[in-house]
């Protein structure tokens, strides 16, 4: 479907597709619109999805474009159970914004979903600490005010080696540090059992069982104390990202938190990062339940970050209650 654009005549939104899985013609074009999306999220353009899909594109040159172009800007969101969607990702090139095809590309995938009876559309996104126009954009065509989700920091190996209070820290007597994937069955219970006992000792988001799959070896570490495991940070290589480890869990037992021991961890893990060239960057979420952990970064890690940001969701109901 084509339709004309009353804010810029040289414009058309169309739409890719609906709720059937990609078949084999709009399988193409969607593959078209991949540099578009977020990279950790182009794996639903490849391959059928067991989702309903609703993919709007605009096209800025008048006449023919072949499926294979890619567009100048896209929309993506995918359907879930309960009448929600997700927004998946809204972008127009950097040189075509302002023409009002991000607007008419969030437009489109809501009123697609609308049409196929879905009411409430969701966005988990991540704005910088210094630029909130794209939350501007969203509140601007309805969407709810951003719910902040977590604190997101990027850094590198090299401002890594610059921060002092990292750099200074060194495990005390009595703590060593092992590859999480050399921790014994036996660890692994007393950790379950611990959890049990202090109800909880750690928090839902620093689980090491649920997160442990995947991760990556030379730089996931337990923190030992005596026999006894008191920390970990897990981290992974995120799918179709190039050069950047995320430290997706990091946990100190309370009672050494304020002692300084989880910066003594984090230099370990940076050390073992650094074995690896193909790494210098990387990236961690400290979410908003953890408000010591977030405070800590906006005051202490911030001078030494090459990005902060806010993980974000909003919602905006396109249709009524059911
Ligand atoms: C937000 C975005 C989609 C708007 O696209 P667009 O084609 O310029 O949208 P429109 O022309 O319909 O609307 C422009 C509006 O966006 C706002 N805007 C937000 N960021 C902007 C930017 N960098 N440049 C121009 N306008 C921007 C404008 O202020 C304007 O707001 P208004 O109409 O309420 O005054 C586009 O700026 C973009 O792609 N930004 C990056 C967002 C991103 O990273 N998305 C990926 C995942 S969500």
């Amino acid at each position: 479907m084509n339709q004309p654009c009353y804010t810029c005549p040289m414009l058309t939104i169309e739409t890719i597709n609906t709720n059937d899985p990609i078949d084999h013609t709009d399988a193409s074009r969607l593959r078209a619109c991949e540099s578009l999306t977020f990279p950790a999220r182009r794996f639903i353009l490849r391959e059928p999805q067991d989702k309903v899909l609703v993919a709007a594109a605009a096209h800025f040159a008048k006449g023919d474009h072949t499926p294979q172009d890619p567009p100048a800007g896209f929309g993506l969101g995918w359907g879930g159970p309960n009448g929600e969607f997700e927004l998946i990702s809204v972008y127009t090139l950097p040189l075509l914004r302002g023409m009002g095809a991000g607007g008419r590309l969030l437009a489109t995938v809501e009123d697609g979903f609308a049409e196929l009876g879905y009411r409430r559309g969701f966005h988990f996104y991540t704005i910088s600490d210094d630029d909130p126009a794209f939350t501007d954009f969203l509140t601007g065509r309805g969407w709810s005010p951003p719910v902040i989700r977590e604190i997101i920091c990027k850094s590198t190996l090299e401002l890594a080696g610059e921060t002092p209070w990292l750099m200074r820290a060194r495990l005390a007597e009595g703590f060593a540090v092992k590859p999480w994937g050399q921790v014994t069955e036996s660890e692994r219970a007393a950790i379950a059992a611990r959890q049990q006992r202090d109800a909880p000792w750690y928090a839902g988001d620093q689980d090491p069982f649920i997160f442990e799959e995947n991760c990556h070896q030379g730089t996931s570490l337990a923190l030992m104390q005596g026999d006894a495991v008191a920390g970990w940070v897990i981290t992974h290589i995120p799918p179709d990202t190039q050069g950047f480890l995320r430290w997706t869990v990091s946990f100190v037992s309370p009672e050494l938190q304020r002692s300084g021991r989880i910066a003594a961890l984090w230099r370990e893990v940076a050390l073992r990062q650094a074995q690896f060239p193909e790494l210098q960057r990387f990236t961690w979420g400290v979410p908003v339940t953890h408000p010591r952990m977030t405070a800590f970064a906006r005051r202490r890690m911030k001078p030494w970050l090459s990005w902060m940001g806010y993980a974000c969701t909003s919602f905006k109901d396109v249709a009524p209650p059911g």
